[in-house]
């Protein structure tokens, strides 16, 4: 099975810094966008948009031709993007399919071969000066050029999942009023050589994709509306804290209660006390819940106007509720059992992530479970972190308005990607950090975003000397001492990919946090293959991980103060993998 992946995750340490990969929209944001208004703004908005930039404008459905040449190079599809025809070679009209596919083994006539490559080119006229939204995908990679120049390539991760369509990857493109000449160069996967590309009409979704300018808020001023989410993190006992984005940037706040209470608290989005009113992307803390009890709260916005003060003595009294109320359950209590369920290395297209984890669900019962880790590398990459991982991962743990809270480890996959910053304000710490530590129940966690980084010409490996001292410090606490378990999540194993070399670099950060205090379960992905070992007397499990249910498992992990249980299977619910560790005493 393993041989056959076409993702293969780093078996090296190497990061992967590319833009390059996948994002397939969900649907949902296609969805969102009708209600926003639509007929005129678009454009209105290209046409008053004056000097500003980008200035998006919509063009025609280009004819495309395929170049007749056995294995062209990138560099022939930037010279063919200028108009440069080299000797001997002629091209043949050909037409995408109603849905913007091609299929290249069929319009070429060569046989499939992995890496075979093809070149489509075409003339795009454009009304006036501009910037065209695009989305393509490939089976299995694509680049885009325009007047010799690149403007999106997968050609190092590929698509992130099959099959594709013409909206996996949206991107952008200037052009020239007038003609503009394109090139598309495709490589084929091992299974597959197809390639999808449409050039939508600007809409709210699309625009706020390709760009956060003061235009695109111009265009479709903020709404009071939520638009992803809500999704919770950091589940620690006595607090949560709870995520949603909305419609353009306003101040928010989360009004709570307990089940049953009639009076709201309210909690606002503050910035060093100053109402934060500068993004679209929220997080509020809510701090001092009653253990194991069930809350309620919902979502209210400050539309800008001119009452709007950042000062809260005179905050706003104009304010838009949204109508959903919403409940989740707070963590156990310190010496009460708590049960979470985790997963890893999701690497597939966001329609396809809703439909595993649906699965998982109904094996697993994702609601028994306190909370949910995934262990890193959620999506390919980060192009289109809205759709893929917001839509495509966050929400689903939000069901009929009940939310299950996430632990989300930061993978190497979350620094590939154009959005791959929008990790942060979903799933970092408040400080903005991507370790952080919390008790829930009888357990202890540490989640690290470690990666044993020799010192270099970057400065990454400060990060992981941070980490460390950090960690140190943590072990020591009374939260951590008093625990029955102490457990690291990090999306790299200790030991490599085997957990069993004792001088990796990681292997050799827990044998040192092992001397502070006992580590009773390391919890891993990155190597997409399942595996259990003890190294450094503690037990090592790495999830599966891959492009399909059934290449991935579900972990579950039940901890109560005298032992902790886990539990591996797939998505039928059936175990490969069960053990139990009691709990040691910490000398
Ligand atoms: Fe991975």
């Amino acid at each position: 099975m393993r041989a056959t992946k076409r993702v293969a995750d780093g078996t090296s340490r190497a990061f992967s810094r590319s833009v390059n990969g996948d994002g397939v929209p969900c649907g949902r944001a296609e969805f969102r966008s009708a209600a926003v208004r639509m007929s005129g703004a678009v454009f209105g908005f290209s046409q008053t948009a004056g000097a500003a930039e980008p200035h998006f404008v919509t063009v025609e459905s280009p004819e495309w031709e395929l170049v007749l040449a056995e294995n062209p190079t990138r560099e022939n599809a930037a010279e063919l993007s200028l108009g440069r025809i080299p000797d001997g070679w002629n091209s043949k009209e050909i037409t995408f399919d109603s849905a913007h596919r091609l299929n290249l083994t069929q319009a070429t006539g060569f046989p499939l071969q992995a890496r075979q490559s093809a070149i489509l080119t075409a003339r795009i006229v454009a009304p006036e000066d501009g910037v065209v939204p695009a989305s393509a995908g490939a089976d299995y990679y694509f680049e885009f050029f325009r007047e010799g120049k690149s403007y999106v390539s997968t050609l190092e991760h590929g698509n992130g999942g099959t099959p594709i369509s013409a909206d996996d990857r949206p991107f952008s493109f200037p052009v020239k009023k007038g003609v503009n000449r394109v090139a598309l160069l495709v490589q084929a996967g091992s299974g597959g050589w197809e390639c999808a590309i449409r050039f939508p009409e600007p809409n709210a979704a699309a625009l706020r994709r390709f760009s956060r300018t003061a235009e695109v808020l111009q265009a479709f001023p903020p709404a009071p509306k939520l638009r992803y989410g809500p999704w919770i993190t950091h589940p620690q006992a006595g607090g949560v804290f709870i995520h949603f984005t909305s419609e353009g940037p306003m101040a928010a706040a989360v009004d709570f209660r307990k089940n049953g209470e009639e009076s709201w608290t309210r909690r606002y989005e503050l910035w060093n006390g100053y109402l934060r009113r500068d993004t679209d992307r929220h997080s509020i803390s809510l701090q001092g819940l009653e253990s194991a009890t069930d809350y309620q709260f919902r979502i209210v916005f400050f539309p800008k106007d001119e009452s709007l003060s950042g000062w809260l003595p005179q905050h706003p009294k104009f304010e838009v509720a949204a109508p959903a109320v919403y409940s989740f359950r707070a963590m156990p209590a310190l010496q009460d059992p708590v049960t979470f369920f985790a997963m890893s290395d999701t690497h597939m297209p966001g329609l396809s992530r809703l439909e595993m984890l649906r699965g998982y669900d109904r094996a697993w019962r994702f609601e028994t479970a306190d909370f949910f880790v995934h262990l890193g590398d959620i999506s390919n990459t980060l192009d289109n972190f809205d759709d893929e991982v917001l839509g495509g991962f966050a929400e689903y743990f939000c069901r009929r308005n009940r939310v299950t809270p996430l632990c989300v480890v930061h993978g190497n996959h979350e620094y590939a990607g154009g959005e791959a910053g929008l990790w942060n304000p979903g799933f970092s710490a408040p400080d903005g950090k991507s370790y952080y530590a919390f008790r829930c129940g009888p357990a202890f966690f540490l989640v690290l975003a470690y990666w044993g980084i020799e010192p270099d010409a970057t400065n990454l490996h400060e990060l992981d000397r941070e980490q460390e001292l950090w960690a140190e410090a943590m072990l020591k606490s009374e939260a951590a001492r008093s625990a029955s378990f102490r457990i690291i999540l990090n999306h790299c194993p200790p030991g490599g990919d085997r957990a069993d070399d004792v001088t990796d670099p990681t292997a050799r950060l827990l044998a040192r946090l092992n001397q502070v205090a006992p580590i009773d379960l390391f919890l891993a992905g990155h190597v997409h293959e399942y595996r259990r070992t003890v190294l450094c007397g503690t037990t090592v499990v790495i999830l599966d991980g891959g492009r399909s249910a059934e290449e991935l498992n579900l972990t579950a992990v039940r901890v109560t103060p005298e032992q902790l249980t886990v539990q591996s299977g797939k998505n039928d619910g059936n175990l490969f993998d069960s053990f139990t560790l009691s709990a040691r005493a910490i000398p």
